[in-house]
């Protein structure tokens, strides 16, 4: 937030993570089934619920897709009680990050959200973004998407005190990533390939326990936003350039305001100002724990909330009791 702001109320802090909690039970009901549309189906709705219910006027700038392609949750919906009269919030929201995940019941789903103040959070695009992003404590400028893939490995081993061998990139399991992935291996690095997932994978180089000090490759555009809202609570860097496949991919971006379509984008031109960032686990990963159901009707979710202003990041342990008041 603009220092001294209160449009980012603390109470919403807490009140983010009963969002992305409801989001990851609803999903977790749809664990290993199989079934990727219906698992994000029953996130999406659990989120819009929860957002319906808390006191702001909300508009979600990245959600479900555009109006014509999401029930709910869509670009430019408004959410919350308090439209017209409440705080006046921009949303970024992923309800379930990692649809094939859960189906399949893999590591690393997640139930993501952020929030800014109005005009904080880019409008991206549902398109690729090319992603470069490492953790804290290096010095600025120290990942550079103009430069090889050799050169910024060589950029981060220098500043870590390494030699480029030791350097650990987690990249989307993908075929188009086969050339990076031979590139990487060329110089010596480690590669972690994961199969879906990538807000994951950009705030896994911030934990020193996960070993990955890079991430690299392309994903969701908007992902890129949402993992930038964390990186910018818990430090980090990210770069980040919009890929184009085709001339109605370039409509969309410039329907919503994009005019520099090789722009580079850093951390704070994805999240702007005060921002609030809170995720839950549907699954086991390396963020969070993924939802579990204990005899007795108990559930317990694992969620992680952050603010940029103060850098507070709070761990959050539910016990959900489904016999005493509907999840
Ligand atoms: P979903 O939330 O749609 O399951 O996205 C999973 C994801 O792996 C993202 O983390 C990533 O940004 C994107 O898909 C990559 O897209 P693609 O699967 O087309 O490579």
């Amino acid at each position: 937030m603009v220092q001294g702001s209160s449009t980012l109320d603390r109470v919403l802090v807490l009140e983010m993570v009963r969002v992305t909690e409801a989001a990851a039970i609803a999903a977790s009901r749809l664990t290993g089934r199989g079934d990727e549309k219906a698992a994000d189906a029953a996130a999406a709705e659990a989120m819009h619920l929860a957002f319906n219910d808390l006191y702001m006027d909300g508009t979600i700038v990245i959600g479900e897709g555009e109006q014509d392609e999401a029930p709910i949750l869509y670009k430019g919906e408004k959410v919350g009680n308090a439209i017209g009269s409440g705080p006046r919030i921009d949303i970024a929201l992923d309800p379930l990050e990692g649809t094939t995940i859960t189906a399949k019941a893999g590591p690393n789903a997640l139930t993501v959200l952020a929030i800014a103040e109005e005009g904080g959070l880019l409008n991206a695009p549902e398109v690729y973004m090319e992603k470069l992003a490492v953790g804290p404590g290096y010095p600025d400028g120290v990942i550079n998407l103009d430069k090889s893939v050799r050169e910024n490995v060589e950029a981060v081993a220098a500043a870590k005190g390494v030699d480029p061998h030791e350097i650990i990139v987690c990249v989307l399991d993908r075929p188009r990533h086969e050339k990076l992935i031979a590139e990487l291996r060329a110089i010596g690095c480690g590669v972690m390939l994961i199969p879906d997932g990538d807000i994951a994978g950009v705030i896994a180089t911030t934990d020193p326990e996960t070993g990955i000090d890079i991430y690299m490759g392309s994903g969701g555009a908007p992902e890129g936003v949402l993992a930038c809202a964390a990186l910018r609570c818990v430090g980090g860097q990210f770069k980040g350039r919009l890929l184009f496949r085709n001339d109605d991919e370039r409509l969309r971006a410039r329907k919503w305001g994009i005019t520099d379509m090789d722009r580079i984008y850093d951390l704070n031109d994805l999240a702007r100002g005060d921002c609030i960032f809170a995720a839950t686990g549907v699954t086991d990963g390396s963020l969070l724990g993924g939802v579990k159901r204990l005899p007795g009707g108990k559930l317990t979710t694992q969620s992680v909330v952050m603010r940029a202003s103060t850098g507070t990041v709070r761990w959050v342990k539910g016990e959900h009791r489904v016999d005493r008041k509907p999840v």
